[in-house]
């Protein structure tokens, strides 16, 4: 029997090798974990813990941060977030593309692009603290991050939504993001690319984002365009954290549409040049097909549409726009007019820009999965698991570390998530154990909805909630407030 003083540790994990998350090369050794924290890295044999995990031959490294999800809801519904756990993600980031939970608590359905966040009863939080105080309650598989969504606000806020936002309805949303910002908020996101907030000006945003000026919160864009105008947007979206002077993140970039193909070496200069001004950085995720709520702009613009899902028609999600006109003897728009609402994905990108904005410097991955899709973008399950199979191992897009590093340091330090994102002693005990030979994706755009492989163990705060590659059931995920 082991002598009690001797269990210096709750767990050490032998022999791994550590990929520690700041984009430094790999090394050899032992972490040890005591309570939710790393206790100490190196060569551990003389130390024993009460549990011992043999990681030889695999990958230690600090648990994924997925810095793009609508998992506000997911978070509060049972096994919603087994798609991110099983994919070694330990944080995810809320509230982008100007869509929260909170503050909100309308009396009818939420309007497109809301409903990607559930139905009606999922909007009950008339202030961000409220839902924060939901998380803090839950236990949750994962730690959250929550965004507030511009989109929200203007919900909250305005009776009508294609116009700009009058004085007094900016001096409401304001005081709402002030009240977010209290509550913990790490940051403004704003999808100024959707009807309900096409019709805000840059003026409007500025005024919601001077709020956060000062506050160590970041702002995150679905710029007005992805496509044509993309630099445009892009522009845009520079002068507008500029000007109110907030840390700025281009959500999911990319390059729509056939006639932008290639333009990724032009918006990505963007990037380089605006980085000598302003804190600029954006985050991707890994597939050439991009997915939201079925909207008009993109027929006649993705090489093709396959349905995620559709509230009249509920069994034909999985198929393709093309098949489902023809099966129904009419038109693709008239189809797509008949299966709203609901949601699409959409192939519109150019593999060669897909590779060329993931291996940039200051690209994070986010997954932008949508965990309420019937059919959901395979996003949603393989996207850290697809970066570290096909691109590191298969294509050779890049250095495992620095994969890892846009995954696990890079995006701590944008979001300012202190001692997460990295393999040191103090940090938190956020680890994922996976084997670098074997790790792919599970699913397929015809078959999303499957665990990754290569996945063996994942710690949230020093606690498994995946082992042998199944999940445990634990819930040690928190709600993070912005570090004041
Ligand atoms: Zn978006
Ligand atoms: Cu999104």
């Amino acid at each position: 029997m082991p002598d009690l003083q001797d269990r210096r540790h709750d767990l050490v994990i032998r022999g791994a090798t550590i990929v520690d998350g700041t984009g430094a090369p790999r090394f050899a050794g032992d972490v040890a974990v005591a309570g939710d924290r790393i206790a100490a890295i190196g060569d551990l044999g003389g130390e024993s813990a009460a549990r011992e995990i043999d990681a030889a031959g695999l990958i230690l490294s600090p648990g994924f941060i997925d810095v793009h999800t609508h998992d506000d809801n997911a978070l509060l519904r049972d096994d919603a977030m087994r798609p991110k756990l099983t994919q070694g993600v330990t944080t995810v980031v809320t509230g982008n593309c100007g869509i929260s939970l909170a503050p909100l608590a309308p009396k009818g359905p939420p309007v497109p692009p809301l409903d990607l966040l559930g139905d009606a009863g999922a909007f009950r939080y008339p202030d961000f603290a409220a839902y924060m105080a939901t998380l803090d309650a839950a236990a949750l598989p994962v730690n959250a991050v929550p965004m507030v969504g511009h989109t929200t606000l203007r919900v909250a806020a305005m009776d009508a939504l294609d116009r700009p936002a009058r004085d007094r309805e900016i001096a409401a949303m304001q005081a709402l993001v002030r009240e977010c910002l209290e509550a913990g908020a790490a940051g403004l996101s704003t999808g100024l690319f959707y009807p309900p907030a096409r019709d805000a000006p840059k003026e409007e945003v500025v005024a919601l984002l001077e709020v956060l000026s000062g506050s160590g919160a970041v702002y995150t864009t679905h710029m007005r365009d992805e496509g044509d105008h993309v630099t445009e947007s892009l522009a845009e979206s520079f002068e507008t954290a500029r000007t109110a002077g907030v840390p700025l993140i281009v959500s999911h970039h990319k390059c729509s549409g056939r006639e932008n193909f290639g333009r990724s070496r032009e918006t990505l200069a963007m990037f380089d040049a605006a980085r000598a001004r302003q804190d600029v950085a954006l985050d991707a995720y890994p597939y050439a097909a991009s997915s939201t709520v079925l909207l008009d702009e993109y027929l006649g613009k993705a090489k093709r549409i396959m349905i995620a899902w559709s509230e009249p028609y509920p069994d034909i999600c999985g198929r393709y726009l093309d098949e489902i006109a023809a099966a129904w003897g009419c038109a693709e728009t008239e189809a797509f007019r008949r299966l709203k609402p609901g949601g699409a994905i959409y192939f519109v990108m150019d593999e060669e820009d897909v590779r060329r904005i993931l291996a940039y410097k200051y690209t994070m991955i986010g997954s932008d999965g949508l965990p309420h899709d019937k059919h959901p973008h395979p996003r949603l399950w393989g996207a850290f698991a697809r970066v570290l199979g096909h691109y590191v191992r298969e294509v050779g897009l890049m250095p495992l570390e620095q994969a890892v590093h846009k995954m696990t340091g890079l995006s701590a330090a944008r979001f300012a998530l202190t001692d997460r994102g990295v393999i040191r002693a103090g940090a938190f005990a956020d680890l994922v154990l996976f084997d670098a030979a074997r790790i792919a994706e599970g699913g397929s755009f015809e078959n999303p909805a499957r665990p990754a492989a290569g996945i063996e163990m994942v710690l949230v705060n020093g606690r498994p909630v995946l082992a042998d590659g199944t999940p445990t059931g634990e819930k040690p995920g928190r709600a993070l407030r912005r570090a004041a």
